[in-house]
């Protein structure tokens, strides 16, 4: 069983007067301690609801529905009481959100709240923990780290506050690490330097590390797993490796195209997705995609594409997916004979809508 396993997580939010949104509408995906598992989709595809619903920091308020399971080590985070939580969040689960001021507690130096974090998570008190902050902050790039750590929230920018930010989740070594858009804000030096660190804490702790980004480059530099987000739901999960070389839904293609590639012909236009995030079918009528997809065909339409299954690594939701390459064949297609055509999948895919059982089965 994965360190966390979230199966059919939906998240509704009922405003008088206002539209119901589904910001989060049945994901399933799961983390593996030492695993670094990306949420990928453009703006508005419900990354961020579905880590503070796994964070229980969605207001628990009438209109607020939040439904499924998130099972951490064998505890479902949607069921457990605010002071559990609490206590999980302190010692096991840290998250790096998108604003960082609301994050860091203004009325105290920066490195006293490292320090702390170093005291309660790693019994390090004194000279020995103000030494490892200063490193820390060192590694995420803060100069003059020793004279920093004196200085309060207020006196730092934006892009250090993020930093400091990320330098506490760091020290926490926490056994999951949610980090939400973590760089986005940041120069592409101190981005690298940072992704470095992550990646660091992932390979020495065994740290599971959720990265939640709409940056391919991201992905390409940091995932083992990807799951792509669309209108709320999981549209396809794939190893790092075969999502970029053999996209087969048409969303994720459209993101790859969207994407710079440093082997592309001086002057090629890249070819953004046309449409917006805010042309969605609902999934009760269809392909919430349908409005913005070329492969569109009549059976996109009509009920929601069922989830098809290829190897336990990889699942798309799709009715018309790209064919599989031309070449060597994947372990997901080998053995089946011919490309799925329109309104079908290829021979030794699965079709199924229940996912996290599915999820374990091999295809035929
Ligand atoms: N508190 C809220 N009340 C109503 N709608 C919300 C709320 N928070 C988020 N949403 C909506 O949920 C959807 C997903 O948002 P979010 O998870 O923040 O997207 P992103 O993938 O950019 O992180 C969006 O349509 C957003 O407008
Ligand atoms: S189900 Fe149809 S509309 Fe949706 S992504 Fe696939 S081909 Fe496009
Ligand atoms: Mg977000």
């Amino acid at each position: 069983m994965a360190l966390l396993e979230v199966e059919e997580l939906s998240v509704t939010f009922r405003q008088r007067g206002r539209r119901t949104v589904r910001a989060v509408d049945g994901v399933s995906f799961s983390v593996d301690a030492g695993e670094v598992v990306g949420l990928v989709g453009e703006s508005g595809c419900g990354k961020s609801v579905t880590s503070l619903a796994i964070m229980g920091l969605l207001p628990r308020q009438a209109g607020v529905t939040v439904e499924g399971r998130a099972d951490f080590d064998g505890t479902d985070l949607l069921r457990v009481d605010r002071r559990t939580m609490r206590d999980i969040r302190g010692r096991d689960i840290a998250m790096i959100f998108q604003d960082p001021l609301s994050s860091l507690n203004p009325v105290l130096p920066i490195g006293r709240q490292v320090t702390e974090v170093l005291a309660r998570h790693r019994g390090l008190s004194g000279e020995a923990a103000r030494r490892e902050a200063a490193e820390l902050l060192d590694r995420v790039g803060i100069p003059d780290p020793t004279r920093r750590l004196r200085e309060y929230p207020h006196q730092l920018s934006g892009g250090m506050r993020q930093r400091a930010l990320i330098a506490i989740a760091v020290a926490c070594r926490p056994r999951l690490l949610i980090a939400d858009e973590p760089t986005t804000a940041l120069d592409v030096t101190i981005q690298a330097q940072i992704l470095e660190l992550l990646k660091e804490l992932v390979r020495d702790s065994g740290t599971a590390l959720i990265m939640i980004t709409h940056d391919l480059g991201v992905v390409a530099g940091m995932c083992d797993t990807v799951n792509v987000l669309y209108a709320g739901r999981v549209v396809e999960t794939a190893r790092r490796r075969p999502l970029f070389t053999e996209p087969r839904h048409p969303y994720t293609v459209g993101l790859l195209n969207s994407i710079p590639r440093l082997d592309g012909g001086r002057g090629e236009r890249l070819s953004p997705i046309p449409g917006s995030v805010r042309d969605v079918l609902p999934w009760a009528d269809g392909c919430a995609f349908a409005p913005r997809c070329s492969r569109q065909v009549p059976s996109c339409v009509g009920g929601p594409p069922a989830l098809v299954l290829t190897h336990t690594d990889r699942s798309y939701r799709c009715v018309n997916p790209v064919p599989p390459a031309a070449g060597p064949a994947t372990p997901a297609d080998s053995g089946t004979a011919p490309a799925p055509t329109a309104g079908g999948s290829a021979a030794g895919e699965t079709r199924t809508t229940a996912v996290p059982a599915a999820r374990e089965e091999e295809s035929a």
